[in-house]
């Protein structure tokens, strides 16, 4: 029961985090490059993090506490020793190389953000989205027995 209450608060955080990109991914950043406009991007940014930041920290305790309901503890993250703890280990991978990305985002590419040069905020937009993905369908595995 508590696995299961856990596993609703960890869906409702992937909602926000997956469904957030897809819609920032097919929605506001073509319109943004088509109106070669940098603040629609940094419209949706401000409006997104309040609650994009605290829904990738609820899938990051929520994904611990269950990982450890599957006997992944602490000691046995990255051994890539069982199909469990396989799925485990890469979604903290992927789950590291977004917070990594999101700081460079914050510190590199948004405050130099032009409208004449969107690239680098579309390339990080496309890679987070496609690893938001990646997530929800490696999560998805884990009940059908892992990798
Ligand atoms: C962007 C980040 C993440 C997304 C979008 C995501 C998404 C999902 C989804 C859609 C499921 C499927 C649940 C089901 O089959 O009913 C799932 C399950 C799971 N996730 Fe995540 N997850 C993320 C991060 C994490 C992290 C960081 C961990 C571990 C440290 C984790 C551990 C788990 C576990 C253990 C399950 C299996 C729950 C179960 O079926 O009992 N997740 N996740």
């Amino acid at each position: 029961m508590m696995h299961h209450v856990i596993l609703i608060f960890h869906l409702l955080a992937a909602t926000i985090w997956v469904g957030g990109h897809l819609f920032l991914a097919i929605r506001i950043l073509p319109e943004a490059l088509k109106k070669k406009d940098a603040s629609i991007l940094k419209n949706f940014k401000s409006k997104f993090e309040p609650v994009g930041m605290p829904s990738l920290l609820v899938l990051f305790v929520t994904g611990i506490l269950m990982a450890y309901h599957y006997d992944v503890t602490f000691t046995k993250w990255f051994s890539f020793s069982n199909a469990i703890e396989k799925v485990i280990s890469i979604k903290l991978i992927l789950l590291f190389t977004t917070i990594l990305m999101a700081a460079c985002a914050e510190t590199l590419i948004f405050p130099k953000l032009k409208s004449e040069r969107m690239f680098p905020a579309e390339f990080f937009i496309i890679t987070v989205t496609i690893i938001a993905v990646t997530m929800l369908i490696l999560g998805s595995l884990i009940r059908i027995g892992g990798l």
